[in-house]
């Protein structure tokens, strides 16, 4: 297991949608999964997001995505460039995924000790990752880009259910909840 340091400077080295303290943060919870826990991520890009999580922890994490993003026409984020980022970084612990996570979610039925919501913004699919992943999460749960409003309403609505989920704060657009 790498520092919060270490893992966030791999990370940097990798395109993304995410920022540094994002990163930290994602670090920070990341070191808090036992060995035998499991991370998942929704929304895995070129990668930034996976390897701050992965080198943080010796957990498996599993990074779902259907790599349906355009950041840079003249270079597609796939399955291909994904991989190879995770091997340049030396992450050994990342199962990748390329799926729908609408589709992943109705087969998913394993515990997962921390989520990592970072795929669609549209409100449907938002609700569908927290709601669909969170019923199996136990520990923490973070959602990226939480200012956009289908994100926003569906961290909302969340927690207004009595689950015992409860907000723990943000880092920039990072919303952290954990169960009590
Ligand atoms: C904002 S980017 C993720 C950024 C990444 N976490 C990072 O660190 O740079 C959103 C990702 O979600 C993926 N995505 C979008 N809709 C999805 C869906 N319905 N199922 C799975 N992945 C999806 C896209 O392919 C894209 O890679």
């Amino acid at each position: 297991m790498r520092s919060i340091d270490e893992a966030v400077q791999q990370a940097m080295k990798v395109q993304g949608r995410i920022h540094r303290i994002e990163l930290e943060a994602l670090a920070k919870y990341a070191r808090m999964v036992p060995t035998n826990g499991l991370i998942l991520e929704v929304g895995s890009l070129f990668g930034k997001s996976t390897i701050a999580l992965a080198l943080s922890t010796e957990a498996l994490v599993v990074a779902v995505d259907n790599f349906s993003d355009t950041l840079d026409p003249k270079h597609p984020p796939s399955l291909v460039s994904l991989s190879a980022n995770l091997t340049t970084a030396g992450c050994e612990n990342v199962l990748i995924w390329r799926c729908d996570s609408a589709k992943a979610v109705k087969c998913w039925h394993w515990d997962i000790h921390t989520l990592f919501v970072d795929g669609c913004h549209e409100y449907e699919y938002a609700r569908n990752d927290i709601f669909g992943f969170g019923k199996w999460t136990t520990d923490v749960i973070m959602v990226h880009d939480s200012h956009f409003p289908g994100v926003r309403k569906a961290i909302r609505e969340f927690l207004q259910r009595p689950s015992g989920w409860k907000w723990v704060g943000k880092a920039d657009s990072l919303a952290i909840m954990r169960r009590q």
